[in-house]
């Protein structure tokens, strides 16, 4: 079963199952679904997928590729098995900078080139220098420079342009030695108020309380964690769909929250547009449901299947749509 390999607890079985621990492991993985004439799906530390009831007719590869090398200058290359905020901790602990905002986030390393990772104002591609990862297609190990990888919000040439092709084993990222923490997040000025001086460690620290409060640090026993954090991504919209989502909101224009995102266009918190279609939290659907703490995390209130989430989910972009007529994207992987 691969339910208690994600952080949902959901999914069937898979027919075929391999721990990578070495990239030959990979490669070898590789060459027996192919001559197998097998399916594969690649899985990292399951914090972002969502398993079908049925499992998944293939081969589901789980990367423990490990390990941390220092390269000099602030640079590093951590095996894609390495726990993320393992890493981080390390590298705040060492008073590098670059990756203290995403402290608390679950999952592995390996994954967060996938979908560049991003929380509280900032973003893996910010100190991604290169991707190393096997080519399914041409059968041989790539290194991947951060313009190949073309980082977008939640997106990459991973998840999006070739998707299935890249098999990423190792990624390297450069830090700044002495660098400032990042505090450009409203939650995160909020909650540090005119603190001086902090250090990354207490950065880091503050962005898992923050995250912990939220329901999206994973705590043994919290039920509002069995999800796959944020479950929709937050639509990118143009200024007149801006207009008509507060006119159907009765409001200002100016009082729907929202942020630049680019080319005159904005980013809106789904989370809001949620709410405002009363999907809110502690929403319960039988056994799926809305977190208690934060309304943009579908949770397994226990028991959930995967249709369950689904009808959930089905629901709410169906609700969100007529209230707003925004189409909400899921973000998490669906798998089978
Ligand atoms: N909001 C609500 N209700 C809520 C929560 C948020 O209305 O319950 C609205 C508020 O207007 C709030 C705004 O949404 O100001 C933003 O909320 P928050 O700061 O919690 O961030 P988010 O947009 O909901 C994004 C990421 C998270 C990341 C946080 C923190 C996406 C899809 N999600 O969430 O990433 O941790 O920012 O930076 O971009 C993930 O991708 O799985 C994920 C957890």
């Amino acid at each position: 079963m691969l339910a208690p390999l994600t952080t949902f607890g959901i999914g069937g079985p898979a027919s075929y199952f391999a721990d990578a621990t070495t990239e030959e492991d990979v490669v070898a993985a590789v060459i027996w679904a192919r001559e197998h004439g097998v399916r594969m799906f690649v899985l990292g530390g399951g914090s972002n997928v969502l398993v079908r009831d049925t499992g998944f007719r293939g081969l589901v590869l789980k990367i423990g590729v490990m390990g941390v090398e220092a390269c000099g200058d602030g640079c590093f290359e951590v095996g894609a098995g390495e726990v993320w905020d393992d890493f981080v901790e390390a590298m705040t602990g060492l008073g590098l900078a670059g990756v203290e905002c995403l402290a608390g986030i679950p999952g592995s390393v390996g994954g967060t080139p996938v979908q560049n990772v991003g929380a509280y104002g900032q973003e893996v591609a910010e100190t991604i220098e290169s991707v190393r990862a096997f080519d399914v297609s041409d059968g041989k190990f790539v290194a991947l420079s951060k313009a190949e990888c073309r980082f977008r919000y939640r997106e990459s040439l991973f998840n999006m342009d070739e998707p299935g092709r890249y098999i990423v084993t190792r990624v390297r990222f450069r830090l700044r030695a002495g660098g400032e923490p990042n505090l450009r997040y409203a939650d995160l000025q909020r909650r540090l108020g005119g603190m001086e001086g902090l250090t990354l460690t207490e950065v880091a620290k503050v962005v898992r309380e923050i995250r912990r409060e939220k329901g999206m640090l994973l705590v043994e026993g919290d039920a509002d964690c069995r999800s796959a954090g944020s479950f929709f991504k937050n639509p990118i919209i143009g200024e007149e769909m801006l207009g008509s989502i507060a006119a159907a909101a009765r409001l200002e224009a100016s009082k729907v929250p929202h942020w630049p995102a680019g080319d005159g266009r904005v980013k809106v918190p789904a989370a809001w547009l949620l709410e405002h279609a009363g999907f809110v939290k502690g929403y319960a659907d039988g056994p799926a449901g809305i977190s208690t703490r934060h309304t943009l995390a579908l949770t397994n209130r226990g028991g959930a299947t995967c249709a369950d989430i689904e009808r959930l989910q089905e629901r709410i972009v169906g609700g969100v749509k007529e209230r707003f007529g925004v189409t909400l994207v899921r973000e998490p992987v669906l798998v089978g």
